[in-house]
């Protein structure tokens, strides 16, 4: 079989569940409402922002990606052995470049008689891993699954564009049915979610994920007030001008005259909270016009784009047990910068 010319690979399916507008309308409205003005993390993500994540990932402050790639790579093969079978479900999956070694060490455990199937099956051969990618942003998710089925054409894979804090379930699939599913979220997004939405998504992602299902999430540690306020506000200005791109967003989605240059990017690290906060300052008491409705900034006033809470392990399953989970192993990079922790369900 593995002579046999199989073709150009095809584009893994996506399926688009992206939020009607009217859903972002009313999101925006709730968030300029609160005081302080705060919008939901995801709408950083349009593709211009997409990109700019990514490029934080590249900037020299910011090592968390580098710190999870690296562990991800180091110990994959105990990583898969304690997850066992499965299709693995990504949240957020972003560019997907972090699942790689995962696949392959669920590829190298699994039968070596199912190992030289050479292009995807519908179905994945016993024992074999499939993929499925959650994402926000359904061009980048497309890129990022077509980029991922080149490098490993044996594996089933499926893209789901959608907010996935707000899935009623995962969408019926044959890539879904009948196999363990096996959550990865990794980049410690969860620290994106304010602690009582954060244990909201963890009990969600729990229900996505059915009876049986486990959860490997990566979680960011807290270290100093100058590491983490550098990473978050990095040199060369990305971290900036990726805050004030949902500005410019606003303005093409929903029918806004935000002036991003009237606004300051302010990045600071809030010790009882243990989390940065993230915000654009405005600059001058300032009338915007956005969703059909006037909103007035005054001057110095902050619209709070993301907060990204760092959590030590304890203080982390303290977080997850409410929500039906509890720790089976965790992995850490030699620094403890990061913590790998695999969660199973608690009953
Ligand atoms: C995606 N998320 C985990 C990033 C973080 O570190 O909180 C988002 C980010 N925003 C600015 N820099 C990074």
């Amino acid at each position: 079989a593995g002579s046999r010319d199989a073709g150009p690979l095809a584009s893994p399916e996506v399926i688009d569940l992206h939020p009607a507008p009217a859903d972002m309308e009313r999101l925006v409205i709730e968030g300029l409402r609160r005081d302080p003005k705060q919008l939901p993390a995801w709408f950083l993500y349009d593709d211009e922002g997409s990109r700019l994540f990514e490029l934080i990932c590249e900037q020299p402050e910011y090592s968390l990606t580098r710190t999870e790639t690296a562990l991800l790579e180091r110990e994959a093969p105990a990583i898969a052995a304690a997850l066992g079978q499965g299709v693995l479900v990504e949240f957020g999956a972003g560019s997907a470049r972090k699942v790689g070694p995962l696949l392959e060490a669920m590829a190298r455990q699994a039968a070596p008689a199912a190992n030289p199937a050479p292009s995807p099956a519908p179905n994945p051969a016993p024992g074999q891993p499939a993929y499925v990618a959650l994402d926000i942003s359904a061009s980048h998710l497309q890129e990022a699954c077509d980029r991922l089925q080149r490098r490993h054409p044996q594996v089933p894979m499926l893209g789901i564009c959608c907010d996935y804090s707000q899935l009623e379930a995962l969408p019926s699939h044959p890539l879904l049915n009948g196999q363990a599913h096996l959550g990865f979220f990794p980049g410690s997004s969860l620290g994106n979610f304010e602690p009582a939405a954060a244990q909201e998504l963890l009990a969600q992602l729990r229900h996505l994920l059915g009876p049986g299902g486990q959860l490997l999430i990566g979680i960011d540690q807290p270290k100093s007030r100058e590491r983490l306020e550098a990473a978050y506000n990095d040199r060369a200005g990305v971290s900036a001008a990726f805050a004030r791109n949902l500005l410019t967003r606003l303005n093409r989605d929903l029918a806004g005259d935000f002036n991003p240059q009237a606004f300051r990017y302010r990045a600071r690290w809030q010790a009882a909270e243990s989390r940065i906060e993230m915000a654009l300052v405005s600059e001058e008491s300032q009338r915007v016009q956005l969703a059909g409705q006037t909103w007035t900034f005054a001057s110095g006033e902050p619209l709070i784009t993301e907060t990204s809470a760092k959590y030590g392990a304890e203080a982390f399953l303290a977080l997850a047990a409410p929500a039906g989970w509890r720790g089976a192993a965790r992995w850490s990079d030699p620094d403890h910068d990061l913590c790998l922790h695999l969660l199973v369900q608690a009953d």
